[in-house]
């Protein structure tokens, strides 16, 4: 079980032998900064975001972390202490890395970058991250905001943190091939410590809500497992959802995102759906109200509210938007069964990966224990159940 009180910044003393290879890679930790990007959980609020809609994530203290220096001139080079990987490209000419998969985020990140306008100088830097990979708990966005703060900060580069945010999904969906929507990156930078953050998708405002821990633990459980249909499922779901807009916008106008439309609208409206697009909105546009619903049971400290929440989100998702499997179905009722969890769901795009649990704060131990071995024993599969603690958004610090 991970530290629960572990300080939400980079803790130097924990990484000194990652500075020592920093050192012995590159010969010399003069000038050395450290840019880290946390990765996120989202409590309510899934597959709104690319609707125009909200969401409700914490980031946790898992991040990835880019040692970095500016350079006077030469290739950007970054050697990843994750893979044992070099990547080398030249900031004037980005092109696909398609034997090295991780290259692209910072390739994209710098891409975007320039593309917006910023100039920007190379860097070389040590990337070293502890988000569980393909979990769903955002690591590629942790990845993205640590390069993109980090080439920001080596070229002396201001950019507003929401422009920030655009320009890491931007890279996401333009350099990498994933459709996301903007969650993931704006709260790796915009989250506070032990705050819960609702988004609105659409405005970018956002609100930061108080998580009680000493009421409540969130408690994810990772099933280890990670079908392929992930990243394919996940663009074919959007543009379905683009598709129903499109359709009720003919029919009652107004209507440009599925977060303008009400349950009431679709219920009067929806037969002009055919049934599986309908199913697909049903679900959008009820987390959409779910989510407005557990901000407002958060602020009122109900946590039982919001525990029920959540449990209706992963029935919507797992019946009408039919994006959960066995292994993430199994471990929400193995979580359902125990006493002091509030709640239980799935967790970002689906298919494998995390659920999360809302859980009584005195009876967290004993439910993550509890589920993990009941999950080992239905199959063989050993998860990993963390407890995290909501920390702050990304910073760049000296080291
Ligand atoms: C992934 C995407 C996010 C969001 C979730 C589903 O995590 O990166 O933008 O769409 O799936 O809520």
């Amino acid at each position: 079980m991970p530290p629960l009180e572990r300080a939400p910044d980079v803790d130097y003393e924990a990484v000194r032998g990652l500075l020592r290879t920093y050192e012995e890679t590159f010969g010399s930790r003069d000038g050395l900064r450290c840019a880290r990007a946390p990765g996120r959980v989202n409590l309510i609020g899934e597959h709104t975001d690319y609707n125009g809609g909200f969401v409700m994530p914490m980031a946790v203290d898992r991040d990835v972390r880019v040692f970095f220096r500016a350079t006077e001139r030469g290739p950007v080079r970054l050697w990843s202490e994750n893979y044992g990987q070099w990547d080398e490209f030249d900031l004037d000419s980005i092109e696909r890395n398609d034997r090295q998969g991780w290259s692209n985020y910072p390739r994209g990140v710098a891409l975007a970058l320039q593309d917006a306008g910023c100039t920007l100088q190379p860097i070389e830097g040590l990337v070293y991250g502890d988000v569980p990979i393909g979990a769903g708990l955002s690591s590629s966005a942790a990845l993205e905001v640590a390069t993109a703060r980090a080439f920001c900060a080596a070229a002396g580069v201001q950019l507003d943190s929401k422009e920030l945010a655009r320009l890491c999904q931007r890279a996401e969906n333009r350099f990498v091939g994933v459709n996301c929507g903007i969650m993931d990156q704006f709260v790796s930078i915009h989250a506070e410590r032990e705050r819960a953050l609702l988004l609105d998708c659409r405005s970018l405002e956002h609100e930061l809500l108080p998580l009680d821990t000493s009421a409540v633990r969130v408690v994810v459980c990772n099933t280890m497992v990670h079908h392929e249909l992930g990243s394919s499922a996940y663009n074919e779901r959007r543009a379905r959802c683009e598709e129903a807009a499109r359709m009720l916008n003919e029919r009652v106008g107004g209507i440009s995102q599925l977060r303008d439309v009400t349950p009431e609208m679709l219920a009067e409206h929806g037969r002009v759906l055919d049934k599986v697009t309908l199913k697909r909105a049903r679900h959008v546009v009820s987390e959409n109200r779910r989510t407005i619903m557990a901000a407002e049971a958060l602020k009122a400290r109900d946590y039982e509210a919001f525990g029920r929440l959540m449990d209706e989100s992963h029935e919507s998702l797992r019946r009408d938007f039919e994006v959960s499997c066995a292994e993430l179905d199994l471990m929400v009722k193995l979580a359902r069964q125990r006493s002091g969890v509030l709640g239980a769901r799935m967790v970002g795009a689906g298919f494998g990966g995390c659920t999360v649990n809302l859980v009584r704060r005195d009876r967290a131990d004993r439910v993550a224990d509890g589920i993990r071995a009941a999950y080992l024993r239905a199959t063989g599969i050993e998860p990993e159940v963390y407890q995290f603690l909501a920390v702050s958004g990304a910073t760049v610090e000296r080291c």
